[in-house]
């Protein structure tokens, strides 16, 4: 078999590739370990940058998002017995961030692929990548009982965060940052808290209360990486998310808890982004806390790049762009790595915090939420900058 771009993973940034470059009459095929079912049925992230949702929605991808996703114009930072709103509408002229879980956009994404003709292969095994330092890579695979073997002209590594693309890449930087805390998540079946989401400093560590849809909330709380969630029954996960918020005034809404997980907590960039005629995009090239959610759109963010220059080369023979994806896609990355930390050290409790660090933390809070220019800094890093033209 041939195709142009061979893709290893149907993740945001897999998919989200597959259909820009078809709108651009570029092929491509896209392999997966997982099943439909699964990718269609993992709850992950849920919070659209305002580049993202444009993006889909210019694509025509954008459809059930703009009816069911959630548009969110601000969030609230819980600290020193209040809620202080970042106003994003004000603060980066009328942007804003959606609420739509991941899974939803990887729905939408498969059945426009399908729709369009495209070639999704899931549940393959033995995925092998080879010939990247040549003209002519290729991807092996097994699918529904017979071996396959694609030959493109470009590989994309869109594998996630357990990568084995990425191995490929001779002589690259694994550049981690791992910390010293995990998150509590829960989905539970229980109307929003809060219109917009909360982020909580408290004494025992950081919450957050977001949401999902009109009947399920998504929450989390700060815990040891080691914690059981079998630990943790539905009363006491409860009682500890609102003592996490009930100094700033907020309440919580509760219910049934229907999953429960603890989330690590790293930062991971993989320099370079490429090698020859390979390029990794998404979690197999960075991966940050959940703090602000850039993951999904980071994902986005370098297939679009990556979009670009497979059609500069494909319409020009310009390899300027794909020679410079690393270069390009870094600056963005990098931003949001700093912002993902940012957000974590100003608002998690860390291991031997004294008072005095505690009374720092609540100064850089009041900073940010009561200078203009800080509160602006905040604003537009959370929507997300513009995508590089
Ligand atoms: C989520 O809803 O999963 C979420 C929202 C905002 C974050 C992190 C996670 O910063």
């Amino acid at each position: 078999m041939r195709t142009q771009v061979g893709i290893v993973g149907a993740g945001p940034a897999g998919l989200m590739l597959a259909h820009l470059l078809h709108l651009r009459g570029i092929d491509s095929v896209v392999v997966d370990l997982r099943t439909r079912e699964d990718i269609e049925h993992t709850i992950k992230a849920g919070v659209l940058e305002q580049s993202t949702v444009d993006l889909m929605t210019e694509t025509g991808v954008g459809d059930r998002l703009r009816r069911e996703g959630s548009v969110h114009h601000g969030i609230n930072l819980a600290f020193g017995g209040a809620l202080h709103r970042i106003d994003f509408a004000a603060l980066t002229n009328g942007r804003a961030v959606t609420v739509y879980p991941q899974h939803e956009v990887l729905t939408d994404l498969i059945a426009r692929r399908l729709a369009d003709g495209g070639d999704l292969r899931f549940g393959v095994s033995g995925t092998r990548v080879e010939g990247i330092s040549g003209d002519r890579p290729s991807i092996r695979f097994t699918h529904e009982g017979s071996e396959q073997r694609v030959e493109c002209d470009f590989v994309v590594g869109a594998d996630g965060s357990h990568s084995t693309t990425r191995a490929l890449i001779p002589g690259r930087a694994d550049l981690f940052r791992e910390y010293p805390f995990a998150w509590f998540g829960i989905l539970a079946e229980a109307p929003p808290s809060s219109g917009e989401l909360i982020y909580a400093h408290s004494d025992r560590g950081f919450a957050l209360i977001s949401t999902r849809s009109p009947t399920v909330q998504r929450l989390y709380f700060q815990c040891d990486p080691h914690t059981d969630p079998g630990d943790w029954p539905d009363d006491r996960i409860w009682e500890e998310l609102s003592a996490r918020v009930a100094g700033a005034g907020a309440v919580v809404k509760t219910g049934p808890v229907f999953q429960k997980s603890v989330l690590r907590f790293r930062s991971f960039v993989c320099e370079p982004m490429q090698h020859g005629r390979l390029f990794l995009a998404g979690d197999a090239a960075h991966t940050v806390p959940p703090t602000g959610q850039k993951g999904l759109n980071l994902a986005v963010a370098d297939v679009y790049l990556l979009d670009r220059a497979l059609a500069a080369y494909y319409e020009r023979r310009d390899t300027s762009l794909l020679d410079g994806y690393t270069a390009t896609a870094l600056r963005r990355v990098w931003r949001a790595q700093h912002f993902s930390w940012w957000m974590t050290s100003m608002l998690h409790r860390f291991d031997g915090t004294n008072d005095f660090d505690v009374r720092r933390q609540l100064a850089e809070l009041d900073l940010v939420t009561g200078s203009a220019s800080a509160a602006t800094t905040l604003a537009e890093n959370y929507v997300g900058l513009p995508l590089t033209p």
